[in-house]
């Protein structure tokens, strides 16, 4: 089966870490995150990819430039300009040849990280007849995303997408979806497109869409706390046996303490410093004495002496934190 990755956002919830890298690109563990996101689609038979790309779309050509990620085959078209999900959708389709007679495909928002089964979902789409099917998640605060309600059967009676509260449901979009190829003749060309505010409540009318409600691991990695969230997870062995979040190629001094934290290749942390539910990125410095909670440092920035990075604060790439300074829920630079 083939699959389209939208990764085209700006990925404006994580900057300054987005200014130079797109999320997608952006380390989860030691491997960017569309990694994860592919290699989960792989175990279920993807076998091609076709990136929708369109912000900062060369990182992704530089990092895979023989067009293979997880053993999958790679693909990459760029929008002339972003034309949204299901703009998205319909340029990645036409541009990279897919067509009716490879039948149902899958789409995936690029940030998910989950252990969907798509084997099952493939096997509910077909059962249905679906047009269209969306796996759903239920999650305690809906409001920062798709809302569905369905009928006791899965079908979609409605589509509400980031809706004021009280939400009708807590089962939300969790962002994968199997569709058949007339669900492209219902996204008009050449423009933006949202199939959460315009294709998916459409369908939902016409009675052709549905749903697989299932609570698997499923994280959207595109905030601060969840970027973080799905890496401690992988940590703490919330997805199978825990992995080491040090670097073997870290330098880190025996009088600093490192706690539930990913220290990437070629990151130095000094003495007396205390690093905590944190990401230091690839050739970071953390200087003496200073102090990283629940904070992603990113690459190549530094940390100054006894300052204290804390709850939620963003370093840039390369910019530095001025010995003693005291930041908490900050951006290093300050976004625009
Ligand atoms: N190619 C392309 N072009 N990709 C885009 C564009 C575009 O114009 N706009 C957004 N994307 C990509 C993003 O890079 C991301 O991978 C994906 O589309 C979804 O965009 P987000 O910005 O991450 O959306 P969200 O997290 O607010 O909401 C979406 O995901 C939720 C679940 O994680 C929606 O699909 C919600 O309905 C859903 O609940
Ligand atoms: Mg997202």
């Amino acid at each position: 089966m083939q699959a389209i990755l939208l990764v085209g956002g700006f990925g404006t919830r994580l900057r300054p870490l987005t200014l130079t890298t797109p999320k997608q690109m952006l380390p989860v563990l030691h491997r960017p995150m569309l990694e994860h996101a592919v290699s989960g689609l792989a175990r279920y038979g993807v076998d091609r990819v076709v990136l929708a790309l369109g912000y900062h779309d060369d990182a992704f050509r530089a990092a895979y430039p023989d067009g293979l990620c997880a053993g999958v085959e790679l693909c990459g078209v760029v929008e002339p300009e972003p034309l949204d999900t299901a703009g998205a959708i319909r340029f990645a389709y036409e541009e990279s040849g897919m067509s009716a007679a490879a039948g149902t495909f899958l789409v995936a928002n690029g940030d998910v990280i989950t252990d969907l089964d798509v084997g099952e979902m493939l096997r509910v789409h077909r059962s249905t007849g679906a047009e269209a099917t969306i796996h759903l998640i239920e999650v305690d605060d809906p409001s920062r995303y798709g809302v569905v309600v369905t009928d006791p059967d899965g079908r979609v009676r409605a589509f509400l997408e980031k809706p004021q509260p009280p939400a009708p449901s807590n089962w939300i979009n969790a962002g994968t979806y199997l569709m058949e190829p007339s669900v492209i003749d219902r996204i008009a060309p050449g423009r933006r497109v949202s199939v959460e505010r315009e294709v998916f409540p459409a369908m939902a009318e016409a009675g052709t869409l549905w749903a697989l409600p299932h609570n698997t691991y499923w994280v959207d990695a595109g905030t601060p706390q969840t970027y973080l969230r799905v890496q401690l997870d992988l940590l703490d062995g919330r997805r199978g046996p825990a992995v080491a979040g040090v670097s073997a190629e870290a330098s880190v001094d025996a009088g600093a303490v490192i706690e539930r934290s990913v220290v990437m290749a070629g990151a130095v942390v000094g003495e007396g410093s205390v690093v905590r539910g944190s990401a230091v990125h690839a050739g970071a410095v953390i200087e003496a004495g200073a102090t990283v909670l629940d904070s992603v440092v990113g690459s190549g920035a530094t940390v100054g002496r006894g300052a204290r990075v804390t709850d939620g604060t963003l370093i840039g790439e390369r910019f530095a934190v001025a010995p003693g300074a005291d930041l908490s829920d900050a951006r290093v630079p300050q976004s625009l």
